[in-house]
């Protein structure tokens, strides 16, 4: 667990777990890699361990170069052997995006930077947590590192990476929806 988002993660979360359904946009640079890839394990978890109908899913980038694109052939290939079929079309970030999601997961420390800016008013902002918060495997990662000019390896460990911090958000979200008081 990070603790420098500790404090973000606490507050977005208790709010979250008093909404009907819950609504989570996973963003990243150029919504081809990262950003597609979480919005894909978080989909396979929620379908085999929660209430698909009580959750929305979606991914953006806050760069707009691959508008309409498929994720990353590169991405696709290695989340597809964990049996993860990503089919999401790139698109940016939008303003609506704060009111229309619950939860805003940046990748990174830039991607994080570039949401607080776009965020419409500081209240809207603390739906921003980023994905480190959630992971507790390879503590030395405060941020889902950019795989595009790595090799296989790069992709590999943004997977390992995705899979732990999904699975904990979903754990996190669950637990606090059961038991509020007990995580306060
Ligand atoms: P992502 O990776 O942010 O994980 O989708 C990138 C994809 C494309 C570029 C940068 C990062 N790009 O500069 O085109």
């Amino acid at each position: 667990m990070m603790d420098i988002y500790e404090k973000r993660r606490r507050r977005a979360i208790a709010r979250i777990a008093g909404l009907p359904a819950v609504k989570v946009l996973f963003v990243c640079l150029g919504n081809i890699c990262r950003s597609p890839a979480a919005h894909g394990v978080m989909q396979a978890i929620v379908d085999a361990h929660g209430d698909s109908a009580l959750w929305h899913i979606d991914s953006a980038g806050t760069g707009d170069y691959h508008t309409g694109d498929l994720p990353d052939r590169r991405m696709r290939v290695h989340a597809q052997r964990r049996g993860y079929s990503l089919t999401h079309r790139a698109r940016q970030v939008r303003e609506t995006d704060f009111d229309d999601f619950d939860l805003i997961v940046p990748m990174d420390a830039s991607n994080d930077r570039n949401l607080m800016r776009l965020a419409p008013s500081t209240e809207l902002a603390e739906k921003i947590v980023p994905m480190a918060a959630w992971i507790d495997i390879c503590t030395r990662y405060d941020h889902v590192p950019d795989p595009y000019y790595e090799g296989a390896e790069g992709f590999e460990l943004v997977l390992d990476l995705l899979e732990n911090a999904c699975n904990r958000l979903f754990d996190d979200i669950e637990r606090e929806k059961k038991a509020p008081a007990e995580n306060k």
